[in-house]
């Protein structure tokens, strides 16, 4: 039998760089001390319901970004909903939004009843603009809902600067940015309040859940009111005194959740020296651009390693065929992003869209230029997870960068 080449891409029947998906970047990582922290609890007596854990973990994720306050809530969706409503925001108000971000960021605006409104985002940043966002501005505006788009931060002066402007609040999506600082300052505490989420395939991960973190004691105890059925801060009495809804994360998951917070570190900087040789390598390759480099951003989560593709400079190579020949290879889990764009998803235009929110969509896809090109042409991603190996590990994602390349002209024929 014929052994197949190594030069030749996996796609077409050569030999992948590895031979089989890596088994040695799992994710999440848990063991023993997952394991003590789940028993811990089962023999507590206590499983929910704002106990010892959730109190603990609150106290240690407010440190961990900075923030005055934490709130541990069931997850990252309803944490941004949270923070909508504890200021007030609904029915008849618009919120700003880039659409370059997972459906939750939406979901969220439209469940409080207010209209996300989309403003473009940055071709060398993938977050929103500020300039965008300050034309994307009406009467009816009430937050900036911005987005650290695969944990970078977005340019937290320009966006807080608009938003001081109009007095309106800016809110961190920070679901997927864990740790990351702008100018030396954790995210969770740069703007109005910050929503974050422990969904399985985050660096944080507590298989589900989410926070908010916030540094005004007034909103927090409004969304304190609001997690916990609408019940006064603080009292045990069952009275409502406003509108809520059950949002508490139970005890096993802040109890494991404890736990990770010990690891995320070492990871970090996996992620980090994995993202320079990236950065290195992959910015010399005429067909991959890399994200901007801007020295106020002092740590980057690497949720995603984001990179450009362009087809032009690979014969016209689709980004659909260059992805699926690189995840041939089997050196690291690579994606087309954010592909399709949130406007064009069916939820905006159903009737629920309009009895939440009283307005009728819109498609704006003409004022969002930069979202079309990313979104449908040039955006991908790296999970966080294919980050965490050696040197090694990292140079054969290089590697199946360039065996991709030099293949580019049979993939094409063979799949485009
Ligand atoms: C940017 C962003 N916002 C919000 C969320 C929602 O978080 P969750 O899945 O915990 O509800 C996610 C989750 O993937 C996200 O990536």
């Amino acid at each position: 039998m014929k052994t197949p080449s190594i030069k030749k891409a996996a796609l077409l029947g050569g030999e992948p760089i590895l031979s089989k998906k890596p088994g040695h970047f799992p994710w999440p990582v848990g063991g023993q001390q997952e394991k003590e922290a789940v028993r811990r609890v089962l023999h507590s007596g206590k499983w929910g319901t704002l106990g010892k854990e959730c109190a603990e973990f609150a106290a240690k994720y407010a440190e961990f970004c900075q923030a005055k306050h934490a709130l541990p809530v069931i997850n990252g969706t309803t944490a941004i909903e949270l923070i909508l409503r504890g200021l007030g925001i609904g029915y008849g108000d618009e919120v700003i939004v880039p659409p370059y971000t997972f459906t939750a960021s939406v979901h969220a605006i439209v469940l409080t009843g207010a209209t996300p409104v989309f403003a473009d985002i940055e071709l060398d940043t993938f977050c929103l603009s500020a300039t965008a966002v300050e034309k994307a501005i009406t009467p009816r505006t009430r937050a900036i809902l911005g987005v650290y788009v695969g944990g970078r931060p977005f340019d937290v002066d320009a966006l807080g600067a608009v938003a001081d402007k109009h007095g309106i609040p800016l809110i961190e999506d920070a679901a997927q940015a864990h740790g990351s600082e702008w100018k030396s300052r954790r995210v969770g505490s740069l703007g109005k309040a910050a929503a974050f989420s422990f969904q399985n395939s985050k660096n944080l991960s507590g298989g589900e859940g989410g926070a908010v973190t916030t540094n005004d004691d007034e909103l927090y105890r409004r969304m304190w009111s609001i997690h916990h059925n609408g019940r006064s801060w603080n009292s045990a009495d069952m009275t409502s005194v406003c509108l809520g809804t059950n949002a508490r994360l139970a005890e096993w998951q802040c109890a494991i959740l404890l736990e990770q917070m010990k690891r995320p570190d070492t990871c970090f900087e996996a992620r980090s020296r994995a993202a320079a040789r990236l950065d290195d390598a992959l910015g010399k390759m005429p067909f991959v651009s890399v994200m901007k480099k801007d020295e106020r951003i002092t740590r980057n989560s690497y949720h995603l390693y984001c990179f450009r593709y362009h087809a032009e400079a690979l014969g016209n190579l689709p980004r659909s065929v260059f992805v699926r020949a690189v995840q041939a290879e089997y050196v690291a889990d690579i994606s087309e992003g954010y592909c399709q764009p949130i406007y064009e998803m069916e939820m905006l235009y159903s009737d629920d869209f309009k009895r939440m929110t009283g307005r009728t969509f819109e498609n704006p896809k003409e004022r969002l230029p930069n979202n079309e090109t990313i979104a449908h042409k040039e955006g991908c991603w790296i999970y966080q997870s294919s980050l965490l190996g050696t040197d090694d590990d990292t140079d054969r994602i290089i590697q199946a960068f360039e065996k991709v390349a030099d293949n580019a002209e049979e993939l094409k024929h063979a799949f485009a």
